[in-house]
């Protein structure tokens, strides 16, 4: 007889599975196996052909009938049909950061032991253990990508006390304090227990063996090689990627649980010693399925885990975040009937734990941080090219500015966008001044027309207040600023106007209208006014005779105004010398913090490394600092005592350029009067 189909799409809870000792005494009428692995039936004989109950050892089981729901059945099945069945998923799922949890439970002799570790002498009897093990690292070699480590313990409650049953291995720690079960963030451990790390196959089978030799067994009447204990193999997992920058790797842990036998003294014919163990092991059987009962009641706040030294070692190993598999080991024997009922029923109970599992993904901090610091570095040396290209660029519109360069070099919109984040753009707005300055005008007066931002603080914006006869028409720019691709024209203003208007569209800058009013930096705008097509706009902007103003504003300067047009540049150049010594001194401001930040780093380091090596003090307890560190700490005062000089120097020049502005505006006004 052989069922082995899984029963059932029980997703989300426990899997209960069956296993049958053979047995030459099978009860067939009395247990029903259903051919699709799904159910077993059990049909209590009753005495004497009556209807009566049957009540020989059911202390609570009034029923002489009972239909146990089940994932799948092993009847008949070999060691390696029930570890394809249930085993293997277990190691796959583990690599893949699941804890998993096979447990085997049943009456003394149904063949717990028999499943878990199998036996010994036969090799085609393995177990699940071998079996898994085997499996495992022929998966770790498979996944060559992948750096898995590998460690055991194996543990074991005897009386309730926990035993390491690795405590003879020869790395082991002394044994000595007692095993201590203590919970870390959402795990479970216990304290004092051998990790192995096992790199092969052969280690770790080492381990199970020497654990084998250790756990405590005893004959009685149904099992002469009966376990007086649970056991507890637990293979620790750890994957990580074998990729530098990979931070996330994966733990898990798989518990192979073998539980002592319940038993019942009248059949093991159990006395002194070992009938003490069996106390021991029913009372923690019975509190492991008080655990199980309380963890199927909906709303129930506590479970009962630290009864028993086992339910606290599974408590994060029975369903939850774990995937756990119950192997009800069932002795189909009619004198076994109803233990195996008994079995059945916990087997039931089990099966209605949730069981949901979660991937134990996890960070590797040292990693993480090395990534980052690779980005960070990535970032800083584009930030550096960034700032240096801004740099370039504001120097460029500054010569612009200054009358100094034709045209501003610009390749990209992103440069194009630059230009109008810097402070000093637009160089100036068109003032209700006479319209169409000549050339020269504009060149000599549009760079006073310009605020200027010098080291990232703005020192005075003069765009709002400035004499810009020229410098618009110059640049040809309109208020939604497209105009840098404008050569200076040599043509008249009025013609200039118009033709820059044409050239503002195909950027799509949405301000150069036809209108000569909407093309203008200013609603007032007069000098597109002289372009404009618009004759009523013209006419407002030129009330006068423009051409004879401009001449007479030339006039003007040669000779009454020559004086104050004089100082009016004196005034600008003095201004234009502090702001380029702002300019100088910001930037070296901020090299000095650059210096300063890196120099605290070194330090830092230099600290980490003297701690590592210990601290060394004098006599009076001073702490002594090796060479290195020394000088960098000096370097360090320097760079501070520069920074704060030069910032200082940096506030005073600010105030001396916002009064040589006071001065050039002055000026600037005196001429206009
Ligand atoms: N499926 C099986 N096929 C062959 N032999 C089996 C099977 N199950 C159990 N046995 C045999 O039955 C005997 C008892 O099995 P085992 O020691 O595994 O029982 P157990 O459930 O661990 O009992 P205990 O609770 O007393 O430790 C062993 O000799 C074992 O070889
Ligand atoms: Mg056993």
């Amino acid at each position: 007889r052989k069922q082995m189909k899984s029963g059932g799409n029980r997703s989300k809870k426990v899997k209960v599975w069956v296993r049958v000792r053979p047995s030459q005494n099978f009860a067939d009428d009395a247990i029903k196996l259903d051919p699709e692995g799904r159910s077993l039936q059990i049909s209590v004989p009753r005495p004497g052909g009556d209807q009566q109950p049957q009540q020989r050892g059911f202390a609570n089981n009034q029923r002489s009938d009972w239909s146990f729901r089940t994932d799948g059945i092993f009847s008949n099945s070999s060691q390696q049909e029930v570890y394809e069945t249930v085993g293997a998923d277990l190691i796959e799922s583990g690599l893949a950061g699941y804890n998993g949890t096979i447990m085997c439970y049943g009456q003394t002799g149904a063949g717990k032991t028999f499943t878990i570790t199998g036996a010994t002498e036969m090799f085609h009897n393995r177990g699940l253990v071998p079996r898994a093990l085997s499996h495992l690292y022929k998966e770790i070699e498979a996944k060559s990508d992948l750096a898995i480590t590998v460690r055991i313990t194996y543990l074991e409650i005897y009386n309730d006390t926990m035993l390491d049953l690795l405590a003879t291995m020869p790395d082991s720690q002394e044994a000595g304090s007692p095993l201590v079960i203590t919970e870390e963030n959402g795990g479970v451990y216990v304290k004092g227990l051998n990790v192995h790390l096992a790199q092969s196959e052969e280690e770790a089978l080492n381990l199970l063996f020497e654990g084998e030799t250790n756990r405590a067994t005893a004959a009685h009447a149904l099992n002469k090689n009966s376990s007086r204990s649970h056991t507890i193999f637990t293979v620790y997992l750890e994957t990580r990627s074998r990729f530098q920058s990979n931070s996330k790797y994966t733990t898990s842990k798989i518990n192979f649980v073998d539980l002592a036998g319940s038993e019942r003294l009248q059949k093991t014919l159990s006395t002194g010693k070992t009938q003490q163990e069996a106390s021991y092991i029913n009372k923690s059987l019975s509190f492991l399925e008080q655990t199980v009962i309380a963890l199927t009641e909906k709303n129930r706040d506590h479970v009962p885990y630290r009864q028993s030294k086992l339910t606290h070692y599974l408590k994060d190993s029975i369903g939850g975040g774990c995937k756990t598999i119950l192997i009800a080991n069932i002795w189909g024997d009619v004198r076994q009937l109803d233990e195996t009922v008994s079995t059945m029923r916990f087997a039931q109970r089990m099966s209605c734990v949730a069981s949901e599992p979660v991937e134990n993904q996890r960070t590797d901090p040292s990693i993480m941080v090395k990534v980052l610091e690779a980005e960070i570095a990535a970032l800083k040396k584009e930030l550096a090219m960034h700032n240096t290209l801004r740099f370039e660029l504001r120097q460029q519109v500054q010569r612009y500015i200054d009358g100094d360069l034709d045209d501003i070099d610009l390749t990209s919109i992103r440069q194009i966008q630059a230009v109008f984040e810097l402070n000093c753009w637009p160089p100036s707005r068109p003032g209700r001044v006479a319209a169409t300055p000549p050339e020269g005008a504009a060149r000599s007066l549009g760079p006073s027309t310009s605020g200027a931002q010098l080291g990232g603080e703005a020192v005075g914006d003069l765009d709002g207040r400035s004499f810009g006869i020229a410098a618009r028409s110059e640049v040809g720019m309109d208020e939604s600023g497209v105009f840098l691709q404008s050569k200076r024209r040599e043509a008249a203003a009025a013609t200039a106007a118009s033709s820059k208007k044409q050239r503002q569209h195909p950027l799509g800058a949405g301000g150069g209208s036809s209108s000569g009013a909407a093309a203008g930096a200013d609603s007032e705008g007069t000098l597109d006014a002289v372009g404009s097509s618009d004759p009523a706009a013209a006419a407002a902007a030129r009330p006068g005779t423009p051409p004879s103003r401009t001449q007479a504003f030339e006039e003007f300067k040669k000779e009454l105004g020559s004086e104050i047009y004089r100082i009016l540049n004196e005034n600008r150049t003095t201004m234009m010398d502090k702001k380029k010594e702002y300019s100088n001194l910001a930037s070296q401001v901020n090299t000095t913090k650059t210096e300063i930040d890196r120099s605290r780093l070194r330090l830092d380091a230099l600290k980490v490394e003297r701690e590592a090596q210990g601290n060394l003090y004098t006599d009076e307890g001073e702490l002594i600092i090796n060479e290195e560190e020394f000088v960098e700490i000096k370097k360090l005062r320097q760079l501070k005592e520069s920074y704060k000089a030069d910032f200082d120097r940096l506030k005073e020049l600010k105030t001396q350029i916002h009064y040589c502005q006071k001065m050039v505006d002055l000026t600037r006004q005196k001429l206009i009067q």
